[in-house]
């Protein structure tokens, strides 16, 4: 196939993203080629979602295999592949039923419709409105949107849903706010990804899970960005042992195919009727036979991949911190972590792309690492050893960046 010319390309694309200069034409495992034969270090995985690496074997295989056969149905059919993912979902989350989307923020519309649905079936539909943290992002589209905290992306679509946020970590304020306010549901990441891979207590987990129970609110747990894995248990909350009403997944669930999934449980899983909500491609042969290559590594040792990698490369990342001044606090876990720094990640971030490592920048002075699952130790080594030349050239705070 010949290679595009980028000049024609570009002034036909909406200018809604920041592009990078690199030009990436291949991949294998975890790392990255350019057009100019450059290998680099993928530690971003198309943002959390590559978790078997590039031009993995066995998902080219089944993804070849399966669109010589049938790629597409549309929902107006059954097809195996759909219900196997579907009941392997639900057996990893503890959740009852599933509906498939294309995306994370398809998979958050539909778990403020569910929340609404189930308000008007309990007898309570004037309970419409949402409760969200603050730092918490959960999509774009105009539902999602609504949750979303930071205002630069919110403000220029209102009107929006009606949202109140709380401060992540304040039991108190939370009572407080679903009390006064009786919402349909509280909406919460369990680690907040684009708000800077803050982890929430499990206290303040379980806290909300019982303030939930007693204010009769559905507690949704965002886990588009900590599920499926990345933090070294299917879903992030599994670490507190709490298990929300509604839990939204996506990105790595296809292994780099769309899909999401908004799964329910108990009476939730029953809320929707026929014809209450839809999606012409979702869950359909294809991502469902790419979502089964995700779910055969991950139960064949790939999961154990992810903790043991994870405990390494934040055993790394606290040695750098120890060393480092730049670096004001290491968080997360699994292999969804960030490196807090004293100034604005942007500088880093690009130094480190021309030292040959992926990562991003997110809540601004935020490193945040998402390698593939399929990452080695070896490129962890390497990757720390990028991370600790950048760093060390860098200034240590802001009055001197
Ligand atoms: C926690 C969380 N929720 C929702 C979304 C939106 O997902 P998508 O971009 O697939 O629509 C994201 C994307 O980064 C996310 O991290």
């Amino acid at each position: 196939m010949d290679e595009p010319r980028m000049d024609e390309t570009e002034q036909h694309v909406m200018p809604t993203y920041a592009r990078a200069a690199e030009v990436f034409v291949a991949g294998r495992g975890a790392t990255v080629v350019d057009r100019d034969g450059r290998e680099f270090l993928d530690f971003l995985a198309g943002i959390a979602v590559s978790a078997l690496g590039h031009a993995h074997p066995e998902l080219s295989a089944a993804v070849a295999d399966q669109i010589g056969r049938v790629a597409h149905l549309s929902n107006l059919f059954r097809h195996p592949f759909s219900e196997q993912v579907a009941a392997r979902l639900c057996a990893h989350t503890a959740m009852d039923a599933v509906f498939f989307t294309n995306s994370g923020t398809e998979s958050m519309e539909c778990a403020l419709k569910l929340a609404r649905r189930a308000m008007g079936r309990r007898g309570t539909p004037a309970r419409t409105s949402f409760v969200a943290l603050e730092g918490g992002f959960h999509g774009r589209t105009l539902g999602a949107l609504s949750l979303t905290h930071a205002e630069k992306y919110r403000v220029p679509f209102g009107p929006l849903l009606d949202v109140a946020w709380v401060p992540p970590g304040d039991l108190a304020a939370l009572e407080r706010c679903l009390h006064e306010r009786l919402p349909a549901a509280l909406v919460i990441e369990p680690i907040q990804g684009e708000g800077g891979v803050r982890e929430l207590p499990g206290d303040y987990l379980r806290g909300a899970r019982e303030l939930c129970d007693r204010t009769g609110t559905i507690l949704v747990h965002d886990e588009i960005q900590s599920g499926c894995g990345r933090t070294g248990h299917f879903l992030a909350a599994q670490h507190h042992d709490v298990t929300p009403d509604v839990v939204t997944i996506a990105k790595p669930i296809a292994a780099g195919l769309p899909m999401g999934a908004c799964l329910a449980r108990g009476e939730l899983a029953h809320v929707f009727d026929k014809g209450d909500h839809g999606s012409t491609f979702a869950g359909g042969p294809l991502v469902c036979r790419a979502a089964l290559v995700f779910l055969d590594a991950l139960d064949g040792g790939l999961l154990d991949n992810v903790a043991a990698r994870g405990a390494e490369l934040r055993a790394g990342l606290e040695r750098l911190a120890a060393e480092l001044p730049v670096i004001a606090e290491v968080r997360g876990r699994g292999l969804m972590l960030g490196l807090r720094l004293h100034h604005s990640a942007a500088l880093a971030q690009r130094r480190l792309y021309d030292a040959g490592l992926i990562v991003n920048c997110t809540a601004g002075d935020v490193l945040r690492l998402l390698p593939p699952f399929v990452v080695s130790s070896a490129q962890i080594d390497t990757a720390l050893g990028q991370l600790r030349s950048v760093l060390t050239g860098l200034p240590a705070n802001q009055e001197t960046a």
